[in-house]
Parts: C-alpha cells; structure tokens; sequence
C-alpha cells in the first residue's frame, strides 16, 4: 500500500490523523504503518463507535424472567460429600481443565504488567497466579491427575506472562500442562471516533474483550488438544478473584450433577441496586442482565424466603461442557462498548498516560454465549469465602480488601480448630483450600514458628 492509497482509505472515514507523523518516520517505520493500515479495517471501527457510541440510546425490550438456583449454604453435608466426590473422580479420570481469562488491561488498577502477576501484599507476598497455580496443584494432587490449565493472554501482556511463569518454575506445575495464547485486538477510538495513535508509528490494538477467548482458542489448536486430552469439563474464570477456588470439586460435581450446559457461581447480592450483573433468562435464553438492564420493580422482587430474585450475580466462575463450546464457538457475538482509561500519543507525538477515562474500547463478552445454551445451572457460593476481585488500586474491590477478606478466612479457619492466633493468618493453598482439612496439632506447631502470620506447606 502507498501512502497515497492509505490516504485515501482513511479519509473516507476522517481517519487521516493516522499518518501525521508518516514524514518524520524512517522508511521502515514508513512501511510498518503502511501495513498496519491495509490490515484496518477502518469502516468497520467506524461503524462500531457509531451504533455503540453516536446512536446508543437503543430500546432495550427483551423479556426477562428469572432463573433459579441453588444455596450451597442450603445443601446438607452427606450431599456434599457426594459432590466433592463425584467432582474429584472426574478430576482424576482427567476430564477437567482449568481456563483462564487474563487478556485484559487492568486499566482500573494501573499495574504495569499482567494482573496476576500482582502482589496483593500477603505476608508470602504471592501473586494472584501463584495462588491459583498452587490451588490447581494442591487439587490435582488430591485426585491424582495433573491438571491442565489453559491461559488467555493478549498481545500485550503474553511475554510478560509467559516469562512470569518461567521465572517462578511454573509455581511447580508441569509446563507441558500449561498452555498460553493470545487473544485478538481492536483499535480503541477517543471520544469523538478518532483511531488512537498508541506510538507514532503504531495504531492502537487493545484486547477485544474476553469474549475472543474462545475463538483465540480455537484458533491457536487448543480445540484439538481438550479433545485429545478428553476434557469433558472447563472450569472457566477471570484472573482477577483472590479467592477463586480453582477446579473446585464441589463445584464440578454440582455441575455434572445438574448436566447442563453450563453451571455457575453467584453471589447474592448485597442490597436490590448493587451494580452487578445478574442471572436470569432473557427471552428464555440464559443470559446475564447488567444493572443498568433490570427494571426496579424485577430489582426489588423477592420470593418467600424474602431473597432476590433476580439476586445471584456473576464472579466470572463457570464450568462449560465441552461438547457446548464445541456447539457455540463458531456462533457471532456481539461487541460492546466501554469507556476507559487508554495510552495514546498526542498530536505532538507525546505519550499519554491518562488516569481517567478517554476512549472508548470494543469488547466482545464471553457471556453474550450463553444464549447458546441448552440451559444453566446458578450455585450461590458464601462472597466472604469465594469472592473478593482486584479491580481498583485502592478503596472497594483493590489489593486491601482482598489481602483483609483473605487473611480473615484463614484465620477463622485457624480459630475454627480452637486456636487463637497472635496475628493474620495466610494458609498456603498447598495446606489447605477450604479449611477443613487442617490438622490442629499440625496448625498449633506452625503457629509458634511463624513471625510472619504465613503457614507454609
Ligand atoms: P474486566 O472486566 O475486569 O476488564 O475483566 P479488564 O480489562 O481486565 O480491567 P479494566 O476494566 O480495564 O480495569 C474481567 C476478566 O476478563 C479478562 C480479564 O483479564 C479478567 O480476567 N479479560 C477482559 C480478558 O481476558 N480480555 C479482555 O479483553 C478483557
């Protein structure tokens, strides 16, 4: 393509400020523009920020109704035995993997570098990818099968992630049992429709959401190896939950229980006008409806037992059937719009590292799937045992809150067996998930060597 011919291509669409520091390059940045250009689809963005940016005040009429679910707290301890069991045994027999979705951003939390690799300051100071590498290495051990772990990254932060991995030895797990890839890109737009500049020889290309994850998957073979491998269950989840019980047995076992397409975690919400997104069948379909989707009166509505009826909200923990996903990954899901902090160079060729929102980015959303399903089944889970996400540097939802919502479990774990700890206490997943298999002259014995409050394995 000609400088010309580019010219051309982005005018059509007020796209030329791309190549306004095309003079100032070198013939070899000169011609990686140019590239990146013939590859833009920029009609396409164009039409995006204008159906999802200039014309968003869509009608939305869908019919909701809601869908029910189950209480773990409701559930007698026999059922549950029952569930860890048959949840084990298929983690045994090899038919459970891990996946996991850590291709965004992070633009709210501001870390440089891949998410999990953060440090929520843990006396072990342990990343949030060490942590869930030691829960799937503490459960595979448990059920005899090492488990394999899949992991979306995005071209961003995948040398990042991979060198994160390699420098901590694969926190011990078997590398051959670690699969990374990338997921896609989009440009991002600034406020008026204009492509973002992320150098002056690059355009933007932000993760497209974590709805790329699946075709990302395909596209990279790992269809082929969840075949070869006899994956009949994936334990899907974000990067982001410090408390993530990876390939929980209970859970795998609701699900193959309930067999359906896919199961879920929730939490119950909080109060009716929590900002979640929740579960509940959208003309019949399973879907999530966001906050911003549910009337008040749908909102406010409890059954008798006085709960939320439209109450259990997503934690981005699933388990998909394979032969679902096998159904599904080819179908077309929609991009949505979201408005966020993004890097570009200005107009004098300047990095911009902006700490509010000032673009809008394309994200396709995982869940837009579920429509796909033949149905799902909702596990409420206890939010002060399972749930506590890294979005924000600091204040609701940050490094704080879950360092504190993790030490308080352990240590009620550690009161639990009748011993009252000096301090916080860390419990290394390689001891224990969920607690209750701790044993007290074990624990006590630790707890005198401890000066750090953390119990190693
Ligand atoms: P979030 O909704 O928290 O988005 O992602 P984010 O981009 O990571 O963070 P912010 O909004 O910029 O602060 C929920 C999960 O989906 C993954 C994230 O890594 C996280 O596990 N995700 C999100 C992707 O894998 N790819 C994406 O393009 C977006």
């Amino acid at each position: 393509m000609t400088r010309e011919m580019a010219w051309d291509k982005l005018t059509a669409y007020g796209q030329e400020h791309l190549l306004r520091f095309y003079d100032d390059l070198d013939s070899e940045q000169q011609q990686a523009l140019l590239e990146q250009i013939a590859d833009l689809d920029v009609e396409y963005i164009h039409q995006l920020y204008q159906d999802l940016v200039e014309h968003r005040n869509i009608e939305i009429d869908d019919e909701l109704s809601a869908m029910g679910s189950t209480t773990w707290s409701d559930v007698a301890s026999e059922e549950r035995q029952r569930l860890w069991e048959s949840g084990l045994a298929a983690i045994g027999q090899g038919k459970v993997a891990a996946f996991l979705v850590a291709g965004g951003q992070g633009s709210r939390l501001g870390f440089e570098g891949p998410k999990g690799a953060y440090d929520i300051g843990l006396p072990s100071h342990k990343s949030l990818f060490q942590l869930q590498a030691e829960r799937i290495r503490k459960i595979g051990l448990d059920a005899g099968f090492s488990i394999p772990w899949y992991i979306m990254t995005s071209p961003l932060n995948h040398g990042d992630t991979v060198r994160f991995f390699q420098k901590h030895d694969f926190f011990g797990l078997d590398p051959a049992d670690i699969r990374f890839f990338p997921q896609g890109t989009l440009p991002s737009v600034d406020e008026n429709g204009k492509i973002l500049l992320a150098q002056r020889d690059r355009i933007s290309a932000n993760p497209d959401g974590s709805g790329g994850c699946f075709r990302a998957f395909k596209d990279a073979g790992l269809m082929d190896d969840l075949q070869e491998r006899g994956i009949e269950y994936i334990f899907f989840y974000g990067v982001d939950n410090a408390l993530v019980r990876v390939c929980d047995p209970y859970f795998i076992g609701f699900a193959i229980d309930q067999a359906k397409d896919i199961a879920s975690k929730a939490v119950l919400k909080v109060h009716s006008g929590e900002k979640v997104g929740v579960y509940a069948y959208r003309n019949g379909k399973p879907s999530i409806i966001e906050y911003t989707e549910l009337p008040e009166d749908l909102a406010l509505a409890q059954d008798e037992q006085g709960r939320l009826v439209y109450g259990s909200a997503n934690i981005v923990t699933h388990v998909f059937r394979t032969s679902f996903l096998n159904s599904a990954l080819d179908k077309k899901t929609p991009y949505h719009v979201a408005h966020k902090a993004v890097e570009y160079v200005d107009e004098a060729g300047q990095l911009v590292k902006p700490l509010k929102p000032n673009a809008y980015k394309f994200e396709a959303l995982y869940f837009d799937l579920f429509r796909y399903a033949d149905d799902m089944a909702i596990l409420n889970v206890s939010r002060e045992e399972e749930f506590s996400p890294v979005k924000n540097f600091e204040g609701v939802d940050s490094k704080d809150t879950a360092r504190e919502m993790f030490l308080n479990l352990c240590t009620s774990w550690v009161r639990n067996l009748d011993l009252e700890p000096a301090m916080p206490i860390e419990i290394s997943p390689l001891l224990s998930i969920y607690g209750h298999d701790l044993d007290r002259t074990e624990v006590e014995s630790r707890l005198k060597d401890t000066e750090s409050g953390y119990l190693a394995p």
